[in-house]
């Protein structure tokens, strides 16, 4: 790369830094590391590390009993030079613009490192969606669609769901936006269910792509997922049926936790159990035939394969000096912060990184808008076999790339996915 940005802000760091350590420090540094190993200019670095667009809105919220709440919304674009935006939309207490900011640059590598023709955005509503009824939470996403109904579309950002949000959340964003444009509009979200132009295999598509990713991992080093332990941290969309997936190709599954807590089976969980059990109670904890166990613990546990599938930054300094498990298969965005990283590589743990391990769920996500824009939906077959194509050619050209430099599969991956949006951005040239 040859261009240059110079000028008081040609700095390798975006306009607002991150004000603490955040996912969006953890985020910065990986793409330092990527840039270095490129050999990128400060300019080139500064147009990678900052947002094209960020929207920052006000969801004022009429609740139940009459009172009115202000909600902060978000919406990020980080890059689109490789198409449109892509990118889920979070409903969490912690919420706030660093966090998205770090998201939507994750999937701008993300789409790139699996070659999808988007690029990379997400959007979040600082709201504990536990203490809100299905009506209040109908109301926040309409209002928070409205509030940013110009910056998103099928040619512009696509949503779909992530933490505390769920199918029902996209049927609403896509019946918002579609009222407002006169005429239905599936492609506008992905991850919507199958009555409004969801796709089939879009609710597992990240688990199995974390499997397909964990399989040709321990095959790199002459194992097989019928004789590893595993234990997968969260047990929500993605954590539950990975830990599913993760049973059904043989491995012994022994532990799982939520927000409240784990459970530890040493002879492997009885999963539909437990899923029966979390469909009652809303939590792992508590369920019978199983120990309880802390999160913390759950991280240390004497497996092969550790997944975590929650939230960010759990796999720090210290947590990663008590990690025993040989690869650390990552199916959340951000868990491990840099130090956390440099930790597990110094002690040999081979980490498979988020942006390709977790990537199963936007491949079907476009597999999701490509049959809508189409009106022509294929079978669970066609989804489940170009899914696991597309993930292990991915997680091939990954492995590929760091045997070839000597780096690790984060380094690896990073590379791939930044080159593509670099060139994306050389080729079509700085306007004016
Ligand atoms: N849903 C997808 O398709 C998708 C795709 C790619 C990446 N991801 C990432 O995977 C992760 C999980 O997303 P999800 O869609 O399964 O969300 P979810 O809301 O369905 O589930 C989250 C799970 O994590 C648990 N959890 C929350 N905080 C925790 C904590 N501090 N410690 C332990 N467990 C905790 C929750 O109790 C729940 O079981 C997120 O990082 C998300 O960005 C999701």
């Amino acid at each position: 790369m040859t261009a240059t940005v110079s000028g008081p802000d040609a700095s390798p760091t975006p306009a607002t830094p991150p004000t603490r350590t955040s996912p969006l420090t953890t985020a910065l540094a990986q793409l330092s590391s990527a840039v270095e190993l490129l050999g990128y200019d400060d300019g080139v670095h500064q147009m990678l590390a900052t947002p094209r667009r960020e929207l920052h809105v006000a969801v004022p919220l009429r609740r139940d009993d009459g009172r009115i709440e202000l909600l902060a919304g978000y919406r990020v674009q980080h890059n689109i030079s490789r198409g449109p935006g892509k990118g889920g939309l979070r409903y969490a207490p912690g919420v706030d613009i660093e966090e998205v900011r770090a998201l939507a640059m994750w999937m701008t590598w993300k789409c790139a490192v699996v070659e999808l023709p988007y690029g990379g955005a997400k959007g979040g509503v600082a709201i504990d969606p536990r203490g809100y009824s299905p009506a209040e939470l109908e109301r926040v996403t309409r209002r928070y669609t409205s509030e940013i109904l110009p910056f998103i579309g099928p040619e512009r950002d696509i949503m779909a769901p992530d933490v505390g949000t769920t199918e029902q959340t996209m049927s609403w964003v896509m019946d918002t936006y579609s009222v407002n444009s006169g005429y239905t509009i599936p492609a506008v979200v992905t991850g919507k269910p199958l009555a409004v132009g969801g796709s089939l295999g879009r609710a597992t598509a990240t688990s199995r792509g974390v499997v397909h990713v964990t399989a040709a991992a321990l095959a790199d080093a002459g194992a097989d997922l019928s004789e590893v332990t595993a234990a997968v941290q969260g047990f929500g969309k993605v954590g539950s049926h990975a830990a599913r997936f993760l049973a059904e190709g043989g491995a012994r599954v022994v532990a799982v936790s939520d927000q409240y807590g784990g459970v530890h089976a040493p002879d492997g969980l009885d999963l539909a159990a437990l899923t029966a059990h979390v469909a009652s109670t809303g939590s792992v904890v508590g369920f019978a035939g199983a120990d309880p166990i802390g999160n913390a613990e759950l991280l240390a546990l004497d497996v092969d394969v550790l997944i975590p599938a929650a939230v960010e930054d759990v796999l720090d300094e210290d947590t990663a000096r008590t990690v025993k498990a040989r690869w650390v298969v990552e199916g959340a965005n951000g868990p491990t912060t840099s130090g956390g990283d440099r930790v597990l590589a110094e002690r040999g743990i081979t980490v498979v990184p988020d942006i390709l391990a977790n990537a199963g769920g936007v491949v079907v996500s476009y597999f999701e808008w490509v049959q809508a824009q189409q009106a022509y939906w294929w079978t669970e077959r066609e989804i489940e076999d170009r899914l696991e194509q597309r993930m292990r050619a991915s997680y091939a050209a990954v492995a590929q790339r760091a045997r070839a430099d000597g780096i690790s599969l984060r380094d690896a991956a990073l590379v791939i996915g930044v080159r593509r949006v670099a060139e994306a951005h050389q080729l079509r040239g700085l306007y004016p």
